[in-house]
């Protein structure tokens, strides 16, 4: 017997990939934020689309700079990732003290994080969606990998405090690329 969802968990069921990291740099100061309600929209150049609050602070510095970087964590970083989510760069510098390690981008000012294995430098694609659902459409122009990161544990968010970390992987016959 199935038992009624009430509308607002149905985001737990279809959270889609790993949480990231957003970050941000707003004349020379860096910040991060965690998000976990994003989607990927196209191959090539890659399209990420992207809800971001308009509470939070990077909704006005990503509107005012239109460039991040979307950092993906793992498991060994969790407790700072879910601390970037809950703490604003309107209050503290989170990069100092959270502990994360700002490097130098190649084509945004955003930096990216270091302890992060994959790091996206971003640009704004598409802006007219940010008005009505906060949805910012981002093209990826430059992507770094950590070579060394093989199966790297990525952090699922389930709400309320509830992770589910990436385990197992299986290859299974798809036309997808
Ligand atoms: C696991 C996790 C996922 C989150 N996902 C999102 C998200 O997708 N979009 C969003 O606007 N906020 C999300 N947040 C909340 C922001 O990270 C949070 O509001 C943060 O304090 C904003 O920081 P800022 O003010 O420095 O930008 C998430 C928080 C956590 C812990």
């Amino acid at each position: 017997m199935l038992k009624s969802l009430p509308l607002s968990e149905v985001y737990r069921l279809l959270e889609p990939g790993p949480v990231v990291l957003v970050a941000t740099a707003d004349k020379n100061k860096d910040n991060v934020m965690a998000m976990s309600w994003y989607t990927m929209m196209e191959f090539e150049p890659p399209l990420i689309g992207c809800v971001i609050s308009g509470n939070d602070h990077t909704f006005d510095i990503l509107k005012k700079t239109k460039e991040c970087v979307i950092a993906v964590p793992t498991l060994g970083i969790a407790k700072k990732v879910v601390k970037a989510g809950n703490t604003s760069g309107r209050d503290i510098d989170k990069f100092k003290e959270i502990g994360f390690t700002a490097a130098k981008a190649s084509r945004v000012k955003a930096p990216l994080v270091e302890e992060c294995y994959a790091n996206i430098e971003c640009k704004m694609s598409d802006a007219s969606l940010v008005g009505k659902y906060n949805f910012f459409i981002l093209k990826a122009v430059k992507a770094w990998i950590d070579p060394k990161a093989k199966n790297p544990q990525t952090l699922h968010h389930l709400g309320k405090g509830i992770f589910m970390t990436s385990g197992k992987t299986v290859k299974i016959a798809s036309k997808m690329k």
